[in-house]
């Protein structure tokens, strides 16, 4: 054969097996509202950059029939591309080759682009949208699985990997999302579980539609296993794309650096907080007042709204933002929001991250609910997660710091690098009223008018403990501050601490409160 006749043979068996699952099945995956996994690749890295490998995979299953079935790239799309002109890698499961099931070869294909990023120290993206295991090749398949959960925990912590449920995602194919640090999801299109619908009503004997077991909303509100949420596939890519220009490519690295923007957030910080200590207001103000561009990227949005995470930048550089949200069960520490914030605070330490902390909190929420899911396990991993942090890690108390959440919420004691208050901030081991119920029982129930007394106590708790001064002449707090002088404080405390060096006694691995 002649060079031209190569080539002319090498495109049409290119042109054959990007194919995918044949027009049917394409014509149903774009029926429901979803892009073609090859149409996903395109759309998220930078134009024309990407390069596909193992496209002539085969896939070996031998039993029912599968000899004499030709599943074109075994189900997967890998390779490589860029996103703001850095290199990345990518994966992208095709529902329309066998439902995108994961044999031996789907899984080989996933493992060596993942091997690829771990050793080139650069981003994983993986687009899920598969049956799960492929239920003809048997072990296979959960082989292939285990060796894709292995992977994941192994690049844990090097490099920054992403999930994106662009469809069904069942049995053993929700693990690797859950090992991974971010997960995407898209409404009406992901789904979810570990058994499906069909497994429960043979169980159970329960009906339950895709969407009420594992849909994108029960992902992000109630599970907490989602971190992203988005109305479609393009308003998903968006917010991929915003994340990457958040966050290192690997853990030797710091975030890209933009030049830095004043804030533009139409109210001035000093008109956020009510003066009435009672009413609540949108935490997320005062991170807008203090961030460049008033940019915020917020992560669990819908999960445990009593407490904040996300992306900002102070002078160009990344931070992470923790704040307790006073709108939502007055910013409570529980089950849920520390869990929430400790992982975004090991995500933070471990990818070169400064955390800026806001504080408004009555404290842990009391109550048997709490108590028996476990609010003691699961608050001590947001004091072993500020705690385990090195990396830069600032406090800004707005308001109230009681009891317990004054400690957590990275308080100096568990090596806050600068703890700020603003003179309207309330530190104490706990709330007036509960405080004077009990250290002034006595006095209040023997008083003539128990109420006034009560009253009383409360005014003069107040008065001693309610303010920021106290904490400030034991220097727990560094300095209170105008709330206007948030931003130079916190652009300062981060420039001091830039070349910040925290050394740990040396130990194989710590066994936090997981
Ligand atoms: C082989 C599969 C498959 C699978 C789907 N297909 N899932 N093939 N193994 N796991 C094939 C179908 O046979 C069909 O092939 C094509 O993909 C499209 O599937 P449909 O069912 O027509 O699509 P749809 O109606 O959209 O339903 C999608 C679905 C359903 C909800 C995902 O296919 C489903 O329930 N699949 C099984 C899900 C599941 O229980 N997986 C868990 C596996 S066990 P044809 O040729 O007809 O087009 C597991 C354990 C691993 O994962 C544990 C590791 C720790």
């Amino acid at each position: 054969m002649s060079l031209k006749r190569n080539i002319l043979d090498l495109r049409r068996r290119k042109k054959e097996a990007q194919q995918g699952g044949g027009e049917a099945a394409i014509g149903k995956q774009v029926a429901m509202g979803k892009k073609t996994a090859r149409e996903r690749i395109k759309a998220i890295l930078d134009e024309n950059s990407f390069h596909e490998y193992d496209l002539f995979v085969e896939h070996t299953g031998k039993d029912f029939d599968m000899e004499k079935k030709v599943l074109h790239g075994d189900g997967v799309i890998i390779g490589t591309g860029t996103m703001y002109n850095q290199p990345v890698c990518i994966y992208a499961q095709d529902f329309t080759v066998a439902g995108g099931s994961l044999g031996l070869m789907h899984a080989r294909k996933i493992t060596k682009i993942m091997d690829h990023a771990l050793k080139m120290r650069v981003p994983i993206i993986g687009i899920n949208d598969s049956g799960g295991a492929r239920i003809q090749e048997g072990v296979n398949s959960l082989a292939g699985y285990g060796e894709i959960f292995y992977r994941n925990t192994e690049a844990s912590g090097v490099i920054p990997q992403l999930s994106v449920i662009l469809g069904p995602c069942a049995g053993g194919a929700v693990y690797s999302p859950a090992l991974t640090d971010f997960v995407f999801v898209v409404e009406n299109i992901s789904k979810m579980f570990i058994t499906g619908p069909g497994v429960i009503k043979t169980v159970l004997g329960e009906e339950i539609s895709m969407e009420e077991l594992g849909g994108a909303l029960v992902h992000s509100e109630i599970t907490g296993n989602a971190h992203f949420y988005a109305l479609s596939e393009d308003d998903c890519f968006e917010q991929i794309k915003k994340l990457i220009s958040y966050i290192p490519w690997n853990n030797t690295q710091k975030a890209l650096r933009f030049p830095t923007q004043a804030p533009n957030f139409s109210v001035s910080i000093e008109d956020i907080v009510p003066s009435d200590p009672h009413y609540p207001y949108d935490i997320r103000d005062i991170i807008k007042a203090v961030s460049d561009s008033s940019d915020f990227f917020e992560i669990m949005e819908l999960f445990a709204r009593n407490i904040v995470i996300g992306f900002g930048r102070i002078a160009g550089n990344t931070v992470g933002f923790v704040a307790n949200q006073p709108m939502y069960l007055a910013g409570v520490l529980d089950c849920d929001s520390s869990d929430k914030a400790a992982r975004f605070i090991r995500y933070c330490d471990a990818f070169n991250i400064p955390i800026v902390t806001l504080e408004d909190m009555p404290g842990y929420l009391p109550g048997v609910d709490q108590e028996h899911a476990g609010v003691i396990r699961h608050g001590a991993k947001l004091l072993y997660a500020y705690s385990e942090a090195t990396v830069p890690k600032v406090t800004v108390i707005i308001r109230k710091a009681y009891g317990g959440g004054y400690i957590a919420m990275n308080s100096r004691h568990l090596g806050a690098d600068f703890v700020y208050a603003w003179p309207t901030a309330e530190i104490a081991v706990m709330g007036p009223e509960g405080a004077a119920n009990i250290v002034f029982r006595k006095e209040i129930d023997e008083a003539e008018n128990p109420a006034e007394m009560r009253k009383q106590k409360v005014q003069e708790y107040k008065d001693k403990f309610a303010n920021p001064f106290v904490a400030a002449s034991k220097g727990y707090i560094d300095e209170v501050i105008e709330p206007l002088e948030t931003r130079a404080r916190l652009i300062h405390s981060l420039e001091i601490s830039e070349h910040k060096v925290d050394k740990r006694p040396a130990k194989k691995h710590g066994i936090p409160p997981f």
